[in-house]
């Protein structure tokens, strides 16, 4: 067979293989929205189950969906193992070792992940353990992409090329930022999160926005990537869609941090594995913008108590900024410039507390650092489906900046 027939061929094939991924994942998910509710008292008995904060009624709803989720995400995806390979079982062609062991180490990790997550959920590890967790559960994808790949070297963006060249080789560097960027996006969708809907909502909206991305760059030079992400993204799709929809508001059922550790890993494992991770990111800006107002909380600049999602007002029945108090004198000097740098910006919003006899500074009332806090600041005491709907608009809007800034404003650095 010449070249040019094989080449043909093997696009057929990959098409194929596609339509085999496409198909079970469509199968996977009717039979997933179906079976979701009969779950609901298996998991109540188990204890598995949260109240919903921000209702008037305060109702318990079955919390760790996600593990439901993820399971069957683990079962399309190992389905479709003998059928990605069908023409090694079929026809005797040779088995591409190198996709399979990146296809099975993608699968190990976030496998670990979900399992991780589920411990969580069901023994409420510490904050701690949550940071080491992703970074252990990422090992298997390193080392395969240390055995099969080992490309470290990055292009420098024009600007700054008099200075570090046209490459440069990040070396061990570049594992480190890979084994962060499997923290990063597990605990970012984790952290945005507290409005009915918002965890499985932002989390689809940024899986369809690689699936375009894959889409786009399917006839480019780098189709195998694209659609090796495509094996993983679309049993992902497939599965937090009816998750979604009993997620969204008025919650039927939490997803609990199973499904974010999940979906944060599956984003990390086809954004490493598949050469996008820096594209990836883009797709974050409000992750990476809430984490980076999260941070003084985070790291114990200013006190951050167990929830900081929107209070409820029961009297108005609208979502307000939850707020933290907290005395001046309890903050050291890097607090008090943090806390006065965010203030002056307006993140947050702060309100003095001053004792009426001695007119002196009691304590401090500021709302949370969290980006669902400060947009509700902005606009005013919402109804939560409503802010559910605006956060995840703004969430399609960020990722359609991320395909702006991809392919017209990197024209002017690359
Ligand atoms: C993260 C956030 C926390 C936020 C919480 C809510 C950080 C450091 N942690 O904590 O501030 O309050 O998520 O998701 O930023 N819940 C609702 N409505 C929802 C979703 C959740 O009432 O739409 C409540 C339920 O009681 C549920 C609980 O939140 O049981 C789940 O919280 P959990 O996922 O355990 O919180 P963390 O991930 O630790
Ligand atoms: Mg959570």
């Amino acid at each position: 067979m010449d070249l040019a027939s094989y080449l043909a061929d093997e696009k057929l094939s990959q098409t194929i293989r596609l339509f085999l991924n496409l198909a079970i994942s469509i199968a996977g998910s009717i039979i997933l929205y179906k079976i979701m509710p009969k779950f609901k008292d298996v998991f109540m008995r188990a204890d598995l189950k949260g109240t919903d904060l921000s209702k008037k009624e305060k109702v318990q709803i079955p919390e760790a969906y996600g593990v439901i989720c993820g399971a069957f995400f683990l079962i399309i995806t190992f389905i479709f193992i003998p059928l990605r390979f069908y023409e090694t079982l079929a026809f005797n062609k040779e088995l591409s070792h190198h996709q399979f062991i990146e296809y099975l180490a993608a699968l190990l990790s976030i496998a670990c992940m979900i399992f991780l997550g589920f411990a969580d959920d069901v023994l409420d590890l510490k904050w701690r353990d949550k940071l080491l967790l992703p970074t252990v559960a990422s090992l298997p994808l390193l080392m395969v992409y240390f055995a099969n790949i080992n490309s470290t070297t990055i292009i420098v963006p024009y600007p700054l090329r008099p200075w570090l060249g046209y490459a440069l080789n990040l070396g061990f560097l570049y594992y480190i930022y890979m084994g962060m960027l499997a923290v990063f996006c597990t605990n970012a969708i984790n952290i945005y999160a507290g409005v009915n809907g918002i965890e499985a909502g932002q989390s689809l909206v940024i899986a369809c926005s690689v699936l375009i991305s894959n889409i786009i760059e399917f006839n480019g030079p780098f189709r195998d990537n694209h659609i090796f992400s495509m094996y993983l993204i679309i049993p992902f799709i497939a599965c937090s869609f009816p998750l979604f929809i009993y997620n969204k508001y008025p919650s039927r059922v939490f997803v609990g941090d199973t499904f974010c550790y999940f979906a944060g890993m599956t984003f990390a494992v086809v954004g490493i594995l598949g050469h996008f991770s820096k594209f990836l990111l883009l797709f974050f800006i409000p992750q990476i913008f809430n984490f980076l107002l999260s941070v003084p909380q985070l790291f114990k600049f200013i006190p951050c108590p167990r929830h900081r999602m929107p209070k409820y007002n029961p009297v108005t029945d609208l979502l307000e900024p939850s707020v933290v108090q907290f005395y001046d004198k309890d903050l050291s000097k890097l607090s008090k410039l943090i806390f006065k740098l965010f203030r002056m910006l307006k993140f947050i919003k702060v309100t003095e507390k001053i004792d009426e006899k001695n007119k002196k500074l009691v304590c401090y009332e500021s709302s949370n650092f969290t980006i669902i806090n400060f947009y509700l600041t902005i606009v005013g005491p919402t109804r939560e489906g409503i802010l559910t709907k605006q956060l995840l608009i703004l969430q399609v809007v960020c990722c359609f900046i991320a395909f702006m800034i991809r392919y017209q404003l990197s024209k002017l650095f690359y």
